[in-house]
């Protein structure tokens, strides 16, 4: 049975709403009345509870949890390693960390063999941008859509106007090419004196689960290869087993020059992310280890997760059940949609356990994830295209987490358009 440790009895909704309003953000607090969110206390397994002991499904998370909530290896390791050595001095060798990196490269293409651990998605793109500046690119090109984190570094790669035209004079320049078009990445890289690098997500998760053209991504590669550009692949959502493969690379068997990975890779326990690139790539933090660091990145907490992460990945196979889940959600939401008189109006795009649901306009998408809300299941609303909402589930559905998740669509899908 699913635990449930309930929040001491002075909390109550009503004051979490108010401390929201005065110290946390007044903008989202009237966001959450309006959508009444409920207020979210514990997790575990594939559930997540309300403060009155409520359960829901979890069909969201922003793609952190394919290994659903406090996993109890993982757990245990970072119980264990929290108690003998959280922290690290940084001036010593740290084993926690040179094991995860092991780790983590064991599981990655080709060469990719480096790994800078850091705390956040944002973090891991910073430090790719700048590892591809190290090593000569003057120019970056990026993706319309495209998502990579709001910190400045970051921004000036990410796609999308309303985030980054506040800032727009202080982000560093960044040239945007449609997704998926080959020829209009081929036409920017041809005009370019300079080196350049291109940073890209293999399969655009924010936009709305945007899945490029078949053969795209290896095309991608070859113009890297042409026009000697740095190919950053962004797998911080796309990764870690998510689309049914280690990384949304290996459909293709494209490996990056630097590969990034966050979301999922501490199993949903503590924030972590990673930087990984080739030996190549790696030789100007070779010759200065200290030109890009981070205090608590790497941290052993932090390594003991990731380490427990991939064990738990091996051993109960998730990579391969998030592939077969994935078909048969796939499967489940086509005939759901099929079964609707309007279903034709909502597109639904896959790959794995990544999944979207375009509707025509953000009302009705934000009316299907209140509706959803009432069939006490939670998923993702879309950063970049707020039409779409998206279901990263956990890997590790029952058949009658399946058929509550199909069973609540298809009642929510009926609210929405009533
Ligand atoms: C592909 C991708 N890159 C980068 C990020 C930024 O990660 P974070 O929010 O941890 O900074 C995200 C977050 O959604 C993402 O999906």
């Amino acid at each position: 049975m699913n635990s449930f440790s309930p929040l001491p009895a002075a909390t109550d909704a009503q004051r979490v709403r108010e401390q929201y309003r005065d110290h946390v953000n007044a903008g989202y607090a009237r966001l959450a009345s309006m959508m009444n969110l409920p207020i979210e206390v514990s997790g575990a397994g594939v559930y997540l509870f309300d403060m009155d002991g409520n359960r829901y499904l979890d069909a969201g998370g922003y793609g952190v949890f394919l290994l659903g909530h406090s996993h109890p290896h993982v757990v245990e390791q970072v119980s264990r390693q929290l108690h003998s050595h959280p922290m690290a001095s940084k001036l010593m060798l740290n084993p926690f960390q040179a094991q995860a990196a092991a780790a983590l490269a064991a599981v990655c293409p080709g060469e990719l063999q480096y790994v800078f651990f850091c705390n956040s998605g944002t973090e891991a793109t910073e430090a790719a941008l700048k590892l591809a500046w190290l090593n000569g690119c003057q120019q970056v090109i990026s993706t319309a859509g495209g998502y990579h984190g709001k910190s400045l570094g970051a921004l000036a790669v990410t796609g999308r106007e309303l985030y980054r035209s506040p800032f727009a004079d202080r982000l560093g320049h960044s040239h945007f090419v449609p997704f998926g078009d080959i020829d209009a990445l081929r036409l920017q890289l041809e005009s370019l004196s300079e080196r350049a690098c291109v940073i890209l997500e293999p399969i655009q998760a924010e936009a709305g689960v945007i899945v490029p053209p078949a053969d795209y991504l290896r095309q991608v590669r070859g113009l890297c290869d042409q026009y000697n550009a740095v190919l950053i692949a962004d797998e911080i959502q796309s990764g870690m087993g998510r689309t049914g493969r280690w990384w949304a690379c290996d459909h293709h068997a494209v490996t990056p020059d630097i590969l990034l990975a966050g979301k999922s890779l501490s199993g949903g326990c503590v924030p972590v992310s990673a930087m990984v690139c080739t030996p190549q790539m790696q030789a100007p933090l070779n010759r200065h280890p200290l030109m890009h660091t981070s205090t608590f990145g790497a941290n052993p907490l932090a390594m003991a997760a990731v380490m427990a992460t991939l064990e738990v990945m091996q051993r109960e196979h998730l990579v391969e059940r998030a592939e077969t889940l994935g078909q048969r959600l796939q499967q489940g939401l086509q005939d759901v949609l099929r079964q609707h008189p309007r279903g034709t109006q909502v597109q639904l795009r896959c790959a794995g356990l990544l999944l979207g649901l375009e509707f025509a306009d953000a009302g009705l998408a934000a009316n299907m994830v209140m509706h959803l809300i009432d069939q006490r299941i939670v998923v993702n609303h879309s950063l970049n295209d707020h039409r779409v909402i998206r279901l990263t589930p956990p890997a590790l559905y029952s058949d009658s987490d399946i058929d509550w998740l199909l069973g609540g669509v298809a009642r929510a899908l009926a609210s929405t358009f009533e």
